[in-house]
């Protein structure tokens, strides 16, 4: 009887375009059900969106669209990327659909009635972006996990009892497998040994969320709502049969992927909410790093994301799968760049993997009119052949076992290992040498390399299927085999080429890739940057004040130093108010301002305390540079710069207008 095996993404939030920081999590998970598939399990993979709460209302306020048109808009790009992608998802779950909502509702009552929600005030500080109520802040702390304000809620709630789990959270802990890896296992237990407070499970101050059963002025709380989807997509709370069969047979999942700044959320949160619904708990818990660019985490706030796209329409899928499973060590930060990328994909795909199936199958034509040859047992036999045969065994072996313990790129190490050895077996033995003489010996020793490496290479193409689908698909059909879905991985093992084998037509998998690749990427992801108008020239015009006083700078400038108009485009200016001005302790120099740009209040840093009284900052119109990436000053983040104009000795003078602008107006 086959075994059940169920994975899951987080579910994304609309308020961002898809980018390649959500695509790592969704290959990793497509990569882990694909071989699970081949091992012939009865696989069921999950993904969806994350489409209620007060970050996903503001979002769609600011673009002007209703919080549904939005989620609307947003999910169906996820959609159509992973399926543009080949992602192999068996459902799709959004948080507004009624399914979802209703089994919602199903697991509020069970908590309820389980005695574990009851009513209360909550009066404390939340952080929009991560949806999470900060415990012990005080108004204008910084949210701990991603360094923006905290706002002040007041409000009737419901809470959750979760103080009542600690202890039986603290005994699942106690199984290594349950958070993986270790350091966010320990991360977890020290913040629930610390001491757990019941938690606010509803808002009542906006209203795009799931009504609360019995009390609509409130909502649900989005984490509430969210975790949920994990067994809502799979029949819980469903009243038709087959709905609750799929449930029975594949909750509780095996692994729930998720990136590491979700932890507290579904490590804390989720197994008390089924404890007290009295429902089975997941079976692993598995946090990956962040993919970083330019050295800070991919987010549409920082401005540093890269698109899916853009490497989709140049490399193709499998390059970013390969790339991202092979070059991250999963469970760790890693550094994404296209010249790393391009780089992977040359000395591994399209020299690796690409290579040796274009070499070995282009000989099995030339040689043996397209037919896997057969190898000699006696005379033509050297032991080169039982190395690349035993390397081929402890490939599969250790594929496995480093796969089965999300160590990818070890994984992926050891499939290449098998790879390069067998290109220098190829290049030790000569084929092209062989073909060129008739005699009985030499024909049977060149069928002998030529079966070991088409050997060789059927098993590093079998293993590699997860994590490069369609360039192994296709070597698959070049090499006679058919259909690669119908490959049982389970036993696979050396030996198994069919002699006689008829090749297809060959084609190379994986061009090579050269330097205008990288140009090409970066030249699509700056075309995505926002783009402002270029001004018309116009020789008659008179030249404005402000272009007279920037003449004397400009001649002592070069062209080299001049920045084009696209170059400008990249510095986001806004409009912002602030609301909050403060001195930053045992700092002449630095004020601690919250400046609101209509669409968020940000911290923002600003080295004015000499030139100006916090007071008579509070609600001022400033200008900043709100893509600026994050730093930290004295302990505080800044998100963004405040613009001024340096006078002789330093002084700063801050930017403004003399008409009123709109707040989050942008300067171009
Ligand atoms: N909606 C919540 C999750 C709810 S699950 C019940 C959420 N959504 S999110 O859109 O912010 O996506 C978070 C997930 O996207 C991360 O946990 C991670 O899996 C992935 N990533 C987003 N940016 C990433 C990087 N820069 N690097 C790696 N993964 C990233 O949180």
């Amino acid at each position: 009887m086959s075994r059940k095996f169920y994975i899951t993404t987080p579910i994304y939030y609309v308020n961002a375009r898809p980018h390649i920081g959500h695509a790592y999590t969704t290959i990793a998970c497509d990569t882990i059900a694909r071989r699970h598939r081949l091992l012939g399990d009865d696989t069921f993979f999950l993904t969806g969106t994350d489409e209620h709460g007060q970050k996903i209302e503001r979002a769609a306020q600011a673009a002007g669209k209703t919080p549904q048109q939005y989620a609307d808009e947003i999910s169906s790009e996820f959609r159509k990327l992973w399926q543009r992608m080949g992602i192999s998802n068996d459902d799709y779950i959004r948080t507004t659909e009624e399914r979802h909502k209703k089994r919602v509702q199903t697991l509020f009552r069970q908590i309820r009635d389980n005695g574990y929600i009851y009513k209360g005030t909550y009066t404390g500080q939340y952080c929009v972006s991560d949806e999470l109520y900060v415990d012990g802040a005080q108004p204008g702390d910084p949210c701990p996990t991603c360094g923006r304000i905290t706002e002040t809620v007041h409000e009737e709630n419901y809470f959750f009892k979760l103080s009542a789990f600690q202890d039986k959270l603290l005994e699942l802990y106690a199984n290594p497998d349950f958070v993986r890896p270790e350091t966010r296992r320990n991360e977890v237990i020290s913040f629930v040994r610390s001491g757990l407070r019941d938690l606010s499970i509803s808002r009542s101050t906006f209203s795009w969320g799931i009504p609360v059963p019995d009390d609509p002025k409130h909502v649900i709380y989005v984490w509430l709502d969210a975790l949920a989807n994990y067994i809502t997509a799979i029949g819980y709370g469903s009243s038709h049969a087959g709905a609750q069969a799929a449930f029975q047979k594949y909750w509780p999942a095996d692994v729930h992927m998720i990136g590491k700044e979700i932890v507290r959320f579904h490590c804390v949160y989720w197994p008390a909410f089924l404890l007290a619904a009295g429902l089975p708990l997941p079976k692993a818990i598995v946090a990956h790093g962040w993919l970083l660019f330019e050295e800070s985490k991919m987010s549409k706030s920082r401005g540093n994301i890269v698109r899916t796209e853009t490497i989709l329409d140049v490399l193709g899928a499998d390059a970013l799968r390969y790339f991202l499973l092979r070059e991250v060590v999963f469970g760790q930060d890693g550094s994404f760049s296209f010249d790393a990328l391009v780089q992977r994909y040359n000395s591994d795909l399209a020299n690796g993997i690409g290579n040796l199936a274009s070499r070995t199958l282009t000989m099995i034509n030339r040689y043996f009119k397209g037919e896997v040859p057969y190898p000699s047992h006696t005379v033509a036999k050297k032991p080169a052949d039982d190395v690349v045969a035993e390397t081929a065994r402890k490939a599969i072996k250790d594929f496995g076992v480093l796969f089965d313990q999300f160590q990818f790129s070890r994984a992926l190490e050891s499939a290449w290992g098998l790879i390069a050895a067998v290109d220098r077996y190829i290049v030790e033995n000569e084929p092209w040498s062989l073909g060129e003489k008739q005699d009985d010996e030499s024909r049977a020793r060149l069928a002998t390399v030529l079966y070991t490496s088409a050997e060789a290479l059927r098993i590093a193409t079998a293993l590699a299927h997860p994590v490069i689908p369609d360039a192994t698909a296709k070597i698959w059909t070049q090499m006679g085999l058919g259909d690669i879905k119908k490959l049982v991985l389970a036993d696979l093992a050396w030996g198994q080429l069919p002699l006689g084998t008829k090749l297809g037509e060959i084609s190379p998998v994986f061009p090579r890739a050269d330097k205008s690749a990288i140009e090409r990427m970066q030249k699509m992801e700056d075309q995505q940057k926002p783009v402002v108008e270029e001004p018309k020239q116009d020789s008659q015009q008179e030249p404005t004040p402000a272009k007279l006083q920037s003449v004397p700078a400009m001649t002592q400038s070069t062209d080299s130093a001049r920045i084009t108009i696209d170059d400008f485009a990249k510095v986001e200016l806004r409009v912002g108010q602030v609301v909050v001005a403060e001195r930053v302790p045992k700092s002449d120099k630095l004020l601690r301002l919250e400046v609101d740009l209509g669409t968020e209040v940000r911290q923002v840093l600003a080295g004015i305390a000499e030139a100006y009284a916090p007071e008579t900052l509070i609600g001022r119109k400033v200008v900043i540079v709100a893509n600026l990436a994050p730093r930290k000053l004295r302990g505080y983040e800044s998100n963004g710069m405040i613009v001024a104009a340096s006078l002789e000795g330093g002084k700063p003078v801050l930017a403004s207008f003399l008409e009123d602008v709109p707040i989050g107006a942008r300067l171009k």
